[in-house]
């Protein structure tokens, strides 16, 4: 019996807590904001300590799904989903049936996508049951986002060159990747292309091999990955890598990576300003899987080489964002929150033509 409760959250357009013990279910949906168009996010399944941990980590996700996209652009507001769960042991075709009827209820203000924990079999299963599901590997959705994601890391550090080299190119420069998955290994082959030199760094002995056979990769222990004397350091792995531990070992220039929430609280954007270190704020360097996954919804379908165009943009967004933090003496983490809340406020980038849901 699924049981649907609505709280009450300051500063969240909706937050919904549904429960189906007949099938496992206990699941938290936010909505954040849909001022600029419906609100789109991953769904995270994650065995969470306790409720309260994944109610706290749905509205921290979903809000900043909001900044994302209200600064990339994209027409989308900001939601996520979370099922609290293992991913491996607890997940069946009843749960995420149940759960697809929770997201048909908020008829498109929500929109799904893959995230840690779920797969885009995953959300095959879950679009049998509600239209309200992107990023499928079918021939009219926009599949796998990670090759946005990781052109978009990509434009990010070269405008980490541009600013502090007053260059044009990555080669020779001395690139450091935490995390090889599927942003990060395709990170390394487009950095290995344009002639940097690349240290890298996973807990999967098998992936960091392989790449370091593929483009002549220094490998760096966990340990020593932060410390390890770089141009710019590529977190693109796990979030709140960058915290009180981590910041006084760095022995890079700058960071530029596509791990969500690197940050572990707002201070150390202060911290890493104080040091001189050029933080790319992770939700502006990563948005090309979101750019990706709303390419879907353009006039006339998905088409790769339009979003291909936007995800260019990233490059000119870091630059606006270091040009005003120099300006203003604060972090540019601050300044991307100030540019998105600013856009949110005036309608910037509003969605013109609605869904349509197929
Ligand atoms: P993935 O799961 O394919 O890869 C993650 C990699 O990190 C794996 O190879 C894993 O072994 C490695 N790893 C895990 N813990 C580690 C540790 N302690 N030290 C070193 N390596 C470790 O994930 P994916 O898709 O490549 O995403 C990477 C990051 O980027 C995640 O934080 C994700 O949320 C974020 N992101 C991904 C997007 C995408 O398009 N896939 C879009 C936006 C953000």
């Amino acid at each position: 019996m699924l049981k649907i409760k609505e709280l009450q959250i300051p500063g969240y357009e909706k937050v919904l807590e549904a429960e189906d013990p007949s099938v496992h279910l206990h699941s938290f949906i936010a909505v954040h904001n849909t001022s600029l168009g419906p609100a789109l996010g991953g769904l995270r399944m994650h065995t969470y300590a306790h409720p309260e941990a994944a109610l706290e980590d749905v509205l921290r996700l979903s809000k900043a799904m909001t900044y994302k996209s209200a600064l990339a652009e994209d027409g989308l507001g900001g939601g996520k989903s979370v099922i609290i769960g293992n991913p491996h042991k607890d997940k069946t075709g009843e749960l995420l049936k149940a759960f697809a009827h929770v997201v048909d209820r908020l008829k498109g203000n929500y929109i799904v996508a893959e995230d840690v924990g779920t797969t885009m079999e995953d959300m095959l299963a879950l679009k049998a049951h509600t239209p309200y599901i992107c990023a499928l590997p079918t021939e009219s959705s926009s599949g796998d986002p990670s090759r946005f994601t990781a052109w978009g890391v990509f434009r990010g550090m070269l405008a980490v060159v541009k600013k502090l080299f007053h260059s044009h190119s990555l080669k020779n420069r001395r690139i450091a990747i935490q995390g090889l998955g599927a942003v990060g290994s395709k990170l390394a082959q487009l950095l290995f292309w344009e002639g940097a030199d690349l240290i890298v760094c996973d807990i999967d002995e098998n992936q960091l091999k392989e790449v370091s056979r593929l483009y002549g990769a220094e490998i760096v222990s966990e340990e020593d990955f932060f410390n390890t004397p770089c141009d710019i350091l590529a977190p693109c792995a796990l979030g709140g890598v960058l915290n009180e531990h981590t910041i006084p070992l760095l022995n890079c220039k700058a960071i530029a990576g596509s791990a969500n929430n690197q940050l572990h609280t707002l201070e150390n954007d202060f911290e890493l300003f104080r040091r001189g270190i050029l933080y790319c704020p992770d939700y502006v360097i990563n948005a090309g899987g979101i750019l990706n996954a709303a390419g879907e919804f353009d006039e006339g379908g998905y088409d790769p080489k339009k979003v291909r165009v936007r995800v260019l943009h990233i490059y000119d967004t870091l630059r606006t964002i270091f040009q005003r933090s120099e300006q203003d003496g604060l972090p540019t983490g601050v300044i991307a929150d100030s540019l998105a809340e600013y856009k949110l406020l005036h309608g910037i980038g509003k969605r013109k033509n609605p869904i349509v849901f197929k």
